[in-house]
């Protein structure tokens, strides 16, 4: 593994670092596409144990409550997603505020969140880029897993794109794929065979569990969902970043469209299975503390 430089006419590069370490290094206006998709669970504010109080009918539990009634406490599973969001967004925030620092003039990000966190993040990037950067809100809408019965089963995720300077930012609709019409005998059969341009609702199945794109790294996004956004939002050889990268997905689609990527991430696992994935198109190097 060898120190980082990243240089405009250097090579790809898959940097084992906290990218808060690591994103200062680079210079500004450098990326002309960054995507994220941040962890929501960042391992701080982990320890709150939640309690709940159970009636003990012998009387002789270690709470009294209502009625002078006897309880037990009962130790809660400890959440592993209870972050306290204060404490989410000041992990956040200064690494959304490189990201625009990042960004080329003609430059755009993608937010890829969940429904928990989008709105506290739309209100975030309102203010460091300011309202008339904001770009779009995709929803990726896909069809998995169970389903509640207690409310509307939650089957989207959401990504907010936001541009760096609103009268000069890269958009080529002409690249993105299409898809078929929903009633294909209402158009004409040069519009059918055309297809449609996506909206900002994508459709679009998660990693197959035994596809030939799953790479084992849990969190990992569909190589579908990230090529519309470099299609749409980057030029061959323009430099795309991705600093909570994961298994790699962003330098994948990036090496197969001809751009060039930065990937970051400060697990070991995920550098091994982009070492697999990326080790033919980037070096692999780290970022020490600094
Ligand atoms: C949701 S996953 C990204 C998955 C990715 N989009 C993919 O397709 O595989 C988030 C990643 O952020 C990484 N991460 C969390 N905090 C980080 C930090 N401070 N610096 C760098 N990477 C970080 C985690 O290790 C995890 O791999």
């Amino acid at each position: 593994m060898t120190e980082t430089v990243w240089a405009p006419d250097g090579s790809n590069l898959v940097v084992h670092a906290d990218n808060a370490d690591f994103l200062p290094t680079l210079p500004d206006g450098a990326f002309t596409l960054i995507y994220v998709d941040p962890p929501f669970n960042t391992g701080r504010a982990q320890q709150r144990q939640e309690t709940r109080m159970v009636l003990n009918a012998g009387g002789d539990g270690d709470r009294v409550g209502f009625k002078g009634r006897s309880y037990d406490t009962i130790k809660g599973a400890l959440h592993r997603y209870d972050d306290a969001f204060s404490d989410y967004w000041s992990f956040l925030e200064p690494r959304l505020v490189e990201a625009w620092r990042l960004l080329a003039d003609d430059g755009t990000l993608y937010l890829h969140l969940d429904y928990r966190e989008v709105h506290y993040a739309k209100v975030m990037l309102d203010a460091i880029f300011g309202r008339e950067c904001f770009l779009n809100e995709i929803i990726w809408a896909y069809d998995y897993g169970a389903r509640a019965k207690n409310r509307w089963p939650t089957k989207h995720d959401n990504i907010l794109v936001y541009v760096k300077n609103p009268a000069k930012y890269h958009f080529n609709s002409a690249e993105v794929d299409r898809e078929p019409y929903m009633a294909p005998g209402l158009v004409t059969p040069a519009k059918r065979e055309l297809g449609k341009l996506p909206t900002d609702v994508w459709w679009h199945t998660i990693v197959s569990p035994t596809g030939k794109e799953k790479t084992g790294y849990p969190t990992q996004k569909p190589e579908g969902l990230v090529r519309r956004v470099v299609a749409a939002s980057s030029r061959p050889g323009d430099w795309c970043l991705d600093f909570f990268a994961g298994s790699g997905t962003l330098g994948a689609v990036a090496a197969k469209m001809g751009r060039r990527f930065v990937c970051v991430d400060q697990n070991q696992p995920a550098i091994d299975v982009m070492a697999k994935r990326l080790g033919a198109h980037a070096e692999i190097a780290s970022c020490p503390p600094a």
